[in-house]
């Protein structure tokens, strides 16, 4: 890496006061640098105890949402403006009324991948890494989870006591993990095990050995014995992957396990980002108000 970007990254850190936050689906050279790299579970702690007087982040914008959510003190700046997660809009404030006034006994479980005005009218935030234990503990039998298909289902076959209603929204770069081109890496690589993100479809995560958001796939395979893995999320992961296990190896199923988003942003970015403070994240007043609660209510939850 150029040693003159380092240097003024360094020197900007301490001039700003600033922290470093990035998601394991940016590009290595970025989260080689940030001060935590983690999955959205792990970020949006790190952002709500964070004591630096700014926080810059290297993800999409629903996470530097909740950043200035669990954090409104301080001033998040987004390391591109324009990385966003297309499944964070696919549902709308409209349809979650109407599944209100359907049910008595609901609660509205939003995926942390949806907007802050989609939280602003949910009851609890989930990520894929404690959705499951923290739906187990909400009262309510009935589930509307926003706005991931994919994971709400994974979420409700671990729990059957449950009824759920689910959306249509999806992660593009998982659904496009075909199961079909699974058993093809299966078949070329028959000692690896394969291990999943929730956003991906059932029929790739039944014939999966492990299933788990970013940070618990890399820590699978970490602790495992195996050294041979097919990895089914975006390729990100690859750089934490092979940082932790140079021995091990490491298989994607095609070459489509990328982000566009995660990978807009850039050294450079960064760089301009740190120096100018902008684009800062600004939410309505009232929306923040709102949408902290559910945020806050998962961080209870999932302790
Ligand atoms: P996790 O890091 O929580 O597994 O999230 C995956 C994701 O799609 C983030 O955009
Ligand atoms: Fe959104 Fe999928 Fe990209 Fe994550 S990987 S930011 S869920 S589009």
């Amino acid at each position: 890496m150029d040693n003159n970007i380092l240097e003024r990254i360094e020197q900007l850190k301490k001039e700003k006061n600033a922290v470093i936050l990035a998601h394991y689906y940016v590009d290595g050279k970025v989260q080689q640098l940030a001060d935590y790299v983690g999955d959205s579970y792990y970020l949006a702690k790190v952002a709500a105890k964070t004591e630096a007087e700014n926080i810059l982040f290297c993800g999409v914008s629903f996470m530097g949402e909740s950043a200035k959510l669990l954090n409104p003190e301080k001033r998040v700046v987004m390391a591109d403006r324009s990385a966003d997660c297309p499944m964070a809009h696919m549902i709308t404030p409209e349809r979650i009324a109407e599944v209100r006034a359907e049910y008595d006994d609901l609660a509205v479980v939003a995926y942390v991948n949806s907007t802050a005005e989609i939280k602003a009218v949910s009851d609890v935030c989930v990520t894929s890494s404690n959705a499951v234990k923290v739906v187990s503990r909400i009262a309510a039998k009935n589930i509307f989870f926003v706005p991931d298909n994919n994971l709400g289902r994974y979420v409700a076959k671990q729990l059957p006591d449950k009824h759920f209603i689910f959306n249509d929204g999806y992660c593009h770069v998982h659904k496009d993990i075909a199961a079909a081109d699974v058993q093809k890496a299966k078949e070329l690589h028959p000692e690896a095990l394969v291990l999943t993100h929730p956003e991906c479809s059932m029929e790739v995560l039944e014939i999966s050995d492990f299933v788990g958001s970013t940070s618990e796939i890399i820590d699978y395979a970490t602790g495992s014995q195996k050294n041979t893995f097919i990895i089914c999320t975006e390729m990100g992961v690859f750089f934490e992957l092979m940082q932790k296990n140079p021995d091990k190896r490491f298989y994607s199923v095609g070459h489509r396990q990328f982000c566009p988003n995660m990978k807009k942003v850039t050294l450079e970015g960064l760089v301009k980002a740190l120096e100018t403070l902008e684009p800062e994240v600004l939410l309505p007043p009232e929306i923040m108000e709102k949408a902290v609660v559910p945020l806050q209510k998962m961080l209870e939850l999932a302790e």
